[in-house]
């Protein structure tokens, strides 16, 4: 019964996941990513998210900005291409940007939505429609998870399947739990969720649960509580991001992702548990690949 299912995320399960770089690559067969984030006071999740991606192998990748945040975002991003998104007011996204956001998603590998998007109205409004309509596979982070509280009937009626990375206070949200009867039993309701939901739920925080709508589960292993500092979870969303990309099944990216994610924590962080920063994980994505490969 795979209900019942519990798996530990080692190096020798990613090992086998993970995609080896062949000679004959090209930007193609690292796969396009389509990022929708950012808000104004929280550009830095789109540039982490974007950036990320770029760092765990993407081939190409594009981030949907509102207009008035797009020159900001071309000055923070070198690598990755952005594409000014029509907005309600300043930096603010909202139904008028669906239609460009679905001709992005059109071309792209995998949709990754929700870091530091802003809980406006039109954004929520923007976000339900989107997960509603778009057909490639979906990462659904931090405010595009917090659009969809009261409202995953979305997540049932989309053909995409998605991955949802929520920490513990977003799938209370999402879910209308009590956190802590989330955080009483994390692997229960990962797969609580995985199951109602039809999506694959990655519950962050120390031992990441991540669960497959069918009830099997598995639990991480790396990372450490320098990862406990803001915008390490919009890094993540961008790796999981680039592994569908690059042909992994969500179910794989999932898995792989986090753990990866994890392991360029602890390279990153060393024996200094205090003080790193998001970005130092961005240089440390390609070295935890490596240690895998190498
Ligand atoms: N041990 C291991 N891993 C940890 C630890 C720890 N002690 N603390 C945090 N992490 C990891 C989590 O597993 C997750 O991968 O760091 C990441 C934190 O992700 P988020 O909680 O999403 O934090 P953040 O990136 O700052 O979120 C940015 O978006 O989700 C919203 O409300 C959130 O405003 C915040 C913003
Ligand atoms: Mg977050």
């Amino acid at each position: 019964d795979a209900g019942m299912r519990q798996n530990a995320v080692t190096a020798t399960l990613v090992r086998r996941l993970l995609p080896p770089r062949r000679p004959w690559a090209h930007k193609g067969t690292g796969g396009r990513v389509a990022l929708v984030a950012g808000s104004p006071g929280l550009t830095g999740a789109a540039a982490l998210a974007s950036m990320a991606a770029v760092r765990a192998g993407a081939g190409l990748v594009t981030v949907g900005i509102a207009a008035g945040l797009n020159a900001i975002m071309e000055v923070k991003l070198t690598e990755v291409m952005t594409k000014p998104l029509p907005e309600e007011t300043c930096g603010i996204i909202g139904p008028a940007a669906v239609e460009e956001i679905a001709a992005i998603a059109e071309t792209a590998d995998v949709l990754a939505i929700g870091p530091g998007l802003g809980r406006a109205a039109e954004t929520v409004d923007a976000v339900r429609e989107i997960v509603r309509n778009v057909r490639c596979p979906l990462v659904i982070d931090a405010d595009g998870l917090n659009a969809l509280a009261g409202h995953t009937e979305s997540l049932l009626e989309t053909e995409a399947l998605a991955v949802l990375t929520p920490h513990p206070g977003e799938l209370a949200r999402l879910t209308g739990r009590p956190l802590p009867v989330i955080n009483a039993d994390r692997l229960g309701a990962a797969r609580d969720a995985a199951t109602g939901l039809g999506a694959i739920v990655v519950l962050k925080g120390p031992g990441t649960v991540i669960a497959y709508p069918d009830g099997e589960a598995f639990i991480n292993t790396t990372g450490n509580a320098a990862l406990a500092t803001g915008g390490t979870g919009d890094v993540l969303t961008g790796v999981i991001a680039a592994l569908v990309a690059q042909g992994l099944t969500s179910h794989d990216a999932a898995v792989a992702g986090v753990y990866l994610h994890g392991l360029a924590g602890e390279l990153a962080a060393g024996a200094r548990l205090a003080g790193m920063a998001a970005g130092d994980l961005l240089p440390a994505l390609p070295a935890a690949i490596a240690s895998l490969h190498g």
